[in-house]
């Protein structure tokens, strides 16, 4: 894809935060945007992170005051350990700064709603990152469910399964930690996109059974409303044999697979004959029965599928959130995901530890 979009300028960008996000995957994915970005600035606290960059050139700021006092800087990424996100975006927008903020974007509604209105007062662009809405089988998984293929959605599962231990922050409440921060924004995105604009009712279970911390290590959501399909949303640590990502039902048909590949069957019901029930014993003591004809179709992605759960994320999504936000500070395109839309999901999640009385992380607006 050509990134020659107009003459604008590349946007000049500050990276909070140097780890495996801020450098591993911004730096390193706006390294191949240098059309549209710049990166001119970071701040990392752990003294010789800022030198790692896979640009030459880069400032590196004693603290994150300095980084959002630094006037040649336009857009601050927040890509910080989690409990630091929504102050360290609120802070960047009364600076001035435009903010691309990391997931989990806020820990509380309240904590979105302060951002939002940061955002408003100041007259610049929050946005969420939320790079796996562009993955490219969610992208398929989405485009054959709305396209009535599968008939009316009944039930669809997510499964990130792994086996396996971690022992970072992530698995740290004092960090807000856990995977429903870690991982769970991006299965709760995809499945809201998929669930309709209804307010769920939420059922949700967390265990620790392998990592070091205090937090969740696994986790199963079960969204339920009148008129959308259920959903059930598994992330293990201990499925030594792990499932399929998606499995998705209809009334006429199913989808499953997984990154790399998915595959779907339907049936043409109008090609059937009509059905009316029959209160009548059947006649030859059998059950009903009929033969369907499957058509079945696959597909496979054409760029480099994510490896699958808890893998680092693939690029492309990366760059294609990374190009909408261009679009949208330079020439006032809308937002393609905003604030409003991730503000959702944030209450899922916050619903979900609230029904299991886990306490809410330190940094919390409540
Ligand atoms: N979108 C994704 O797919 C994805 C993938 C990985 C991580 N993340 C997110 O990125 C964020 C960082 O996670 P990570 O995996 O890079 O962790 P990491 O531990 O690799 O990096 C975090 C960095 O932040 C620094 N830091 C600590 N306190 C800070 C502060 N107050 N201000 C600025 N920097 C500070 C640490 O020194 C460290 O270098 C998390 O919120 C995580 O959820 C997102």
């Amino acid at each position: 894809m050509s990134t020659r979009m107009s003459s604008h300028s590349p946007i000049r960008v500050g990276i909070s935060g140097f780890g495996r996000s801020g450098c591993g995957i911004h730096a390193a994915t706006l390294a191949l945007l240098p059309e549209l970005y710049s990166v001119k600035a970071v701040f990392d606290p752990l003294p010789g992170r800022s030198a790692d960059s896979p640009q030459p050139g880069i400032a590196a700021h004693a603290s994150f005051d300095d980084l959002i006092a630094d006037p040649d800087l336009e857009l601050i990424v927040v890509a910080s350990p989690n409990k630091w996100h929504a102050r360290q975006a609120r802070a960047a927008l009364a600076a001035g700064k435009h903010v691309l903020c990391e997931k989990p974007f806020g820990f509380t509604t309240a904590d979105v709603d302060a951002m939002i209105a940061a955002a408003r007062s100041a007259g610049r662009i929050l946005q969420p990152f939320q790079q796996r809405r562009y993955e490219p089988d969610f992208v398929k998984v989405r485009e054959i469910c709305q396209s009535g293929l599968l008939g009316k959605i009944t039930h669809v599962r997510i499964a990130w399964h792994g086996f396996g231990r971690r022992w970072d922050w992530q698995t740290l409440r004092s960090f807000g930690g856990g995977q429903l921060y870690n991982n769970g924004p991006h299965l709760i995105d995809h499945a809201l996109e998929l669930f309709g604009p209804a307010d769920p009712e939420i059922w949700c279970d967390f265990k620790n059974s392998l990592s070091s911390g205090d937090a969740e290590d696994e986790f199963k959501i079960l969204l339920r409303a009148d008129h959308a399909p259920t959903i059930q949303l598994e992330l293990l640590a201990t499925a030594a044999y792990g499932d399929e990502r998606w499995r998705i039902c209809g009334t006429a048909g199913g989808l499953r697979g997984n990154a790399d590949r998915l595959d779907w069957k339907s049936v043409d019901w109008s090609a059937m004959p009509a059905r009316p029930a029959d209160d009548r014993p059947t006649p030859d003591r059998g059950y009903n029965g009929e033969k369907l004809t499957w058509r079945e179709d696959s597909w496979t992605p054409a760029v480099q599928a994510d490896a699958g759960a808890g893998a680092a994320p693939a690029q492309q999504p990366v760059r294609d959130l990374y190009t909408d936000l261009w679009k949208t500070i330079r020439e006032g395109a809308p937002q393609v995901i905003t604030p409003h839309d991730v503000r959702r999901r944030i209450a899922v999640m916050e619903a979900c530890y609230r029904q299991r009385c886990i306490p809410l992380p330190e940094g919390t607006l409540q």
